[in-house]
């Protein structure tokens, strides 16, 4: 049966995705091409149709976080170059070989595995050699890399198609530890070349590095936030002219009369200081619009910033829209993104619930429908 949905909607702003990628694209020196980072559901806005997006605008480089985001992918008929940053984990390895993905190689168990498995079936696979150049995080350390480089050198199942490494800070631009990692990757990349192993593609940079980094032995950047609109760091809002990607919007459900006096949703966090006209829209914090906005969160309806009052609750928030005289039922608001030339940037969230982007992004709820414009 076909019928409308609750008029809640994450509306992905294909245009400003493709803006933001030219921004990342001005960054790189050529050669050197993008690998777009869509894991996460592509930071929440829809994997498939943010890499079709993508592969339209000339990216054919993305990566992916697990093994199912990239199943996700080939199921959808994209057939493009696909990196697994999150390893092959035991059992997974045939489901690599099978749909041609690219594994992130942590560590020497991992190798020897996809290693048999590869010569098992009689077929080669490419994979991304990761080093810890400070990240502190996963990939192989300098004298774990140097002590397994003779043997890893001798696997004929593998082909060692990427060496990489993460930046850990690159997000303060005054950093010494980025200069550090810089330094550590190109010995890394070194001893490797020394083993006699020349990995095609090379990449350190995120959307961060990438904007505040050069990295001139690089064939691949690795951005991700910023072609979603989020700055990577504070310090790039003059360095950075990006778009918001994601609006989120919600249509008045109820416009409600309260006499002075009125507790509004629970707890009665809130009371009416007077007679007040109330809008409740159909999104909470279910939806990913945070508890932490009871009493302090704003939309934008009829160019005007409204403040959101009273409890968010999992699936309701209340608006004071007593100032507007010609609110009616249905009237769209806007609680992220842009609208009536104001903005609430996923950055501005991220500022008041002391978070980065990434994760206002990530966290709007999967019963939110996307909705693709220009429609794909
Ligand atoms: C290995 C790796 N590379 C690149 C990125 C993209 O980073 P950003 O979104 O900061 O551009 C991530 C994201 O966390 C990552 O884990």
């Amino acid at each position: 049966m076909n019928y409308p949905s609750r008029p809640t909607w994450a509306e992905i702003d294909l245009l400003a995705l493709k803006h933001n990628l030219q921004q990342a694209v001005s960054f790189c020196s050529a050669p050197q091409r993008i690998l777009a980072v869509v894991k996460a559901d592509a930071y929440g806005h829809g994997a498939i149709q943010v890499t079709r997006a993508l592969q339209s605008y000339g990216v054919h480089d993305f990566a992916v976080a697990t093994l199912e985001e990239a199943l996700e992918l080939r199921h959808a008929g994209i057939s493009d170059n696909l990196l697994v940053f999150g390893s092959c984990f035991p059992g997974q390895e045939g489901a690599f070989l099978q749909h041609n993905l690219m594994p992130t190689l942590l560590d020497k168990e991992t190798a020897l595995r996809l290693n048999t498995e590869a010569l098992r079936q009689k077929l080669q696979l490419k994979v991304h050699l990761k080093v810890d150049s400070g990240m502190g995080r996963v990939g192989f350390l300098p004298q774990q890399l140097q002590d397994f480089l003779p043997q890893l050198s001798q696997l004929d199942g593998l082909v060692i198609e990427g060496f990489m490494s993460h930046l850990a800070c690159a997000d303060e631009l005054r950093s010494p530890v980025t200069a550090d990692q810089q330094e550590r990757f190109r010995t890394m990349l070194e001893r490797v070349r020394q083993a006699g192993i020349e990995p095609r593609e090379i990449h350190l940079n995120n959307s961060a590095g990438l904007s505040g980094w050069e990295c001139p032995e690089c064939t691949l950047s690795r951005p991700g936030i910023m072609l979603y609109g989020g700055l990577p760091g504070v310090d790039f809002s003059a360095k950075l002219d990006l778009q918001p990607v994601m609006h989120l919007r919600s249509c008045i459900a109820q416009l409600r009369q309260l006499p002075a006096g009125s507790g509004i949703s629970y707890g009665h966090c809130y009371h009416a200081h007077t007679d007040m006209q109330v809008a409740v829209l159909p999104i909470g914090y279910a939806d990913g619009y945070n508890r932490l906005f009871s009493n302090c969160g704003q939309g934008i309806l009829r160019g005007q910033k409204i403040p959101v009052i009273g409890r968010v609750c999992m699936d309701w928030i209340m608006l004071d829209v007593s100032t507007l005289s010609n609110v009616r039922v249905g009237d769209c608001v806007t609680l992220l993104g842009e609208a009536d030339g104001l903005s609430i940037l996923g950055d501005d969230w991220a500022e008041q619930l002391d978070t980065i982007s990434y994760e206002v992004f990530c966290g709007v709820g999967s019963r939110v429908p996307r909705r693709y414009l220009p429609e794909i």
